[in-house]
């Protein structure tokens, strides 16, 4: 098994293939289409992060490979129902950046509250403003946190230990962690969190979910903060309550148009602006979820190859699979979801003569995935008709022998 990793893939994730007994190639940037086109030839694995594109064209001129870990959060770089129909199951790392979010949320909510940015750049000009005006603890305060998911029920949980009163407020029927309490509706949050953060997911509907008419339902001196996407919020209203005082102050990291690479201009009517904080869509970024992301989806990988498992992934049906039984022997099938498929696998199985011990199905839009483990090896006439099934995408038999490593 052979593996290329692009981009600086964290180190972690080479050790954890290594382990696996997958040979790694790493090469330090990403690689153009031609580039990785020749670089794929007799590859298994692909690991590559935001920058390297793999199209439609690169997946139809690499037969050999069977998964792409994206050791990042987006999977935009990757022709992900292409990858499907080619049989290349595709993991990223959702959730391993959570707690680098949540702190940097924290920070900023105690910056904000205590106008550290101010006093800081008082300083630094040479004023000694020792001032408690406008300064408050965050202990009692409310924290109205909107969209309870990963990092929203995290924050929810760090913040209440810091003594914060926490409300959400979630379109999902979701479990109130600690003593937060749920409400019912943006506008009632609104109407008693003394902080609002935004932690929504990117869907297209929630793009202007908060414009001039939430702003103006905030508490009179609230705080708002967006960690999640730049395209929910209106700044310009938001600009505006911030001269005017309405809102104390704001912390952003990500805006409707985001520069492409380091040291590029940014511009925006946020600049310049009294306690309000900018961070360059860093929410997420730290060495240790660097780390954690390359721990987990080398590990996901090394799951796919060897027991099949596909939970998480991206663009085929999730399975969570055990490792097959001692001495049994798993065949795995990405094929077209269409009927009979699971009927034409017990066949040609049953024609050889050979007994399935358990099997697993699941689909997902157009892409249906079935595991199953039988007690013998699998004669070569049964792959073979394995194979040669229409809806057949890719037949894979796991090599027990990976199984000892
Ligand atoms: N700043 C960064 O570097 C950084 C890093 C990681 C994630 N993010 C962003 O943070 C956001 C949250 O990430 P997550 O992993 O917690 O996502 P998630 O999918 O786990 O949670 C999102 C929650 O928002 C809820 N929701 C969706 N639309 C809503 C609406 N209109 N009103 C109320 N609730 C709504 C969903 O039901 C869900 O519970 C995402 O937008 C993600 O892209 C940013």
């Amino acid at each position: 098994m052979k593996a290329l990793l692009l981009e600086n893939v964290h180190t972690l994730g080479r050790e954890t293939l290594e382990k696996a007994g997958v040979e790694v190639v790493s090469v330090k940037g990403a690689l153009d289409e031609d580039e990785l086109i020749e670089a794929l030839a007799g590859v298994d694995l692909l690991g590559i992060r935001s920058k390297t594109q793999v199209t439609s064209r690169v997946l139809d001129s690499a037969p050999s490979l069977v998964a792409i870990g994206a050791f990042c959060i987006g999977t935009n770089q990757v022709a992900l129902s292409h990858a499907a129909s080619r049989g290349v199951a595709v993991f990223n790392a959702p959730f391993s950046n959570t707690r680098s979010v949540v702190e940097l949320a924290l920070a900023e909510i105690i910056a904000l509250t205590r106008r550290l940015t101010e006093k800081d750049k008082s300083l630094h000009a040479g004023i000694w403003d020792k001032s408690a005006t406008g300064a408050h603890e965050v202990r009692g305060r409310t924290l109205g946190i909107v969209g309870y998911g990963n990092i929203g029920t995290q924050l929810s949980v760090v913040a209440e230990a810091l003594g914060l009163r926490v409300v959400f407020y979630d379109t999902a029927e979701k479990l109130a962690l600690g003593n937060a309490a749920r409400m019912t509706s943006l506008d009632d949050l609104l109407d008693v969190a003394d902080i609002v953060t935004l932690h929504v997911d990117g869907r297209p509907g929630n793009a202007g979910m908060f414009g001039a008419a939430q702003f103006a339902r905030m508490r009179p001196g609230a705080i708002f903060l967006n960690l999640s996407r730049g395209f929910l919020v209106d700044y310009a209203s938001l600009r505006e309550r911030v001269l005017s005082g309405a809102v104390a102050g704001a912390a952003v990291d990500v805006f409707p148009e985001e520069p492409k690479l380091a040291g590029d201009t940014f511009t925006s009517e946020l600049r310049d602006l009294p306690n309000v904080i900018l961070t360059p869509h860093i929410g997420g970024s730290t060495e240790e979820a660097q780390q954690d992301i390359g721990l987990f989806v080398a590990a996901k990988l090394r799951d796919y190859l060897d027991v099949g498992a596909t939970n998480l992934s991206v663009n085929v049906p999730s399975l969570i699979l055990d490792r097959p039984r001692e001495g049994s022997y798993r065949i795995v099938h990405l094929h077209s979801n269409v009927p009979g498929v699971l009927a034409g696998v017990n066949q040609a199985l049953s024609g050889v003569g050979v007994n399935v011990e358990s099997q697993v199905l699941g689909t997902w839009g157009n892409i249906g995935y079935v595991t199953t483990d039988i007690g013998s090896p699998l004669p070569a006439a049964a792959l073979a008709e394995l194979e040669a099934m229409p809806p057949t995408i890719r037949v894979r038999v796991l090599d027990p022998a990976r199984r000892q490593l």
